[in-house]
């Protein structure tokens, strides 16, 4: 009916210049509307999509950066080699650590020794580097320090594993993303997979635990199995827990391993204090052994907090003081240690009781 009103040379002649503009317009608004459209609906259906684009390319950023060339890493490898730590981006290194010299000294005989002179060890099969290294002991004493300098020091490539990483909200995700974290592993050894608080990925099995998660645990463990027959692999899983008792014993059983970093004792806790004060300027009548006497029970966290609350109250001091006589920051002195000694004391105490006081309501 509409073709019928229109005269007939209307649709045999050729388009004019503006209609031809026109519908070249429209075409094009067109496409744009539908890209959008398209673009949009694929984000709602997967909202990750963004994440794991970011993921890649911080992953191919990295690879390049750590030297690792010519390995095509499938999707899932590239969101786990986001986590990558690049050795040479990294501080911590033996020095860094105080007072724990057996530890280091057998990290580096049993662990470091033969995977850097593998030709060594080649013949033997009872000399292979291990496989699963357990760090346990009370928090704040140096678990995940050991772990760090270890990779610095080896110059091993690093994974920092973070349990969320191995989470997908899609069924079956997660176990691809764990196979992806051995196969890559494998593609760039030798490397470290660090778990921090693997007691709570690696907990103990139960009959409540999520079926997908149930799962993930199990293949996890047998492909860490894997590793163990594959005798020229170099991969080692290291796990740093405040609660052994509270792994799995399947997962024990992979960690022959094992460093029981405790709290520290006096001697090692003067070690501590001298690293920690090193660059600080400190009077030369400081006597640190006495420091030591009387931090029974501090770990080396609390003790690097104790040190900066001394600095800071020669801060305090000098802001506090008139300009023209004070120039410059004090030195730190034996009573500003002995004041923030018996201060985290205090803290320390009255922390435990306000925290049980939390719990009981
Ligand atoms: N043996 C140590 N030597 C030097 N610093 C230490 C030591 N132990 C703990 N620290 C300090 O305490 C902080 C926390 O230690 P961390 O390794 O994270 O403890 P955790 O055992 O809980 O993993 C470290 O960053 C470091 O500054
Ligand atoms: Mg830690």
């Amino acid at each position: 009916m509409v073709l019928k009103e229109l005269p007939v040379e209307n649709l045999s002649r050729p388009l004019s210049r503006n209609e031809l503009i026109g519908l070249l317009f429209r075409l094009s608004l067109f496409g744009a509307v539908t890209f959008v459209t398209i673009r949009w609906m694929l984000d709602a259906i997967d909202p990750t999509r963004k994440q794991k684009m970011e993921a890649q390319k911080q992953a191919e950023k990295l690879m390049r950066k750590i030297g690792v060339k010519n390995v095509k890493l499938s999707e899932y490898e590239m969101s786990i080699a986001a986590h990558l730590v690049d050795p040479l981006s990294m501080h911590m290194s033996w020095g860094d650590v105080a007072g724990l010299d057996d530890v280091i000294m057998e990290l580096k005989e049993t662990v470091i020794l033969p995977v850097q002179k593998k030709h060594l060890f080649e013949n033997s099969r009872l000399l292979q580097p291990p496989k699963g290294v357990l760090l346990h002991g009370p928090p704040g004493c140096g678990k995940t320090l050991i772990a760090k300098a270890t990779a610095k020091e080896a110059g091993f490539r690093f994974i920092n594993l973070q349990p969320s990483t191995l989470t997908d909200k899609w069924y079956g995700e997660s176990q691809k993303l764990t196979n992806a974290v051995f196969t890559l592993a494998m593609k760039i050894q030798p490397v470290i997979i660090f778990i921090d608080e693997i007691d709570s990925f690696l907990r103990n099995r139960s009959s409540s635990d999520h079926e997908a998660t149930a799962m993930m645990k199990a293949q996890f463990m047998s492909l860490w199995d894997g590793l163990d027959t594959d005798y020229n692999c170099q991969v080692i899983i290291m796990g740093a827990t405040n609660r052994p008792q509270d792994l799995d014993s399947a997962i024990l059983r992979r960690m022959p391993t094992r460093f029981h970093i405790n709290q520290p004792s006096a001697r090692q806790r003067e070690q501590i204090l001298h690293l920690i004060l090193e660059n600080e300027s400190v009077e030369s009548s400081v006597d640190l052994k006495e420091v030591a006497k009387e931090t029974e029970g501090f770990s080396g966290s609390d003790l690097r907090e104790m040190c900066r609350d001394a600095a800071l109250l020669c801060v305090r001091d000098f802001i506090h003081s008139d300009d023209s006589v004070c120039e410059s920051i004090r030195s730190i002195c034996q009573a500003d240690l002995r004041t923030s000694v018996s201060k985290m004391k205090k803290s320390k105490t009255l922390g435990n009781v306000a925290l049980l006081h939390v719990a009981l309501d």
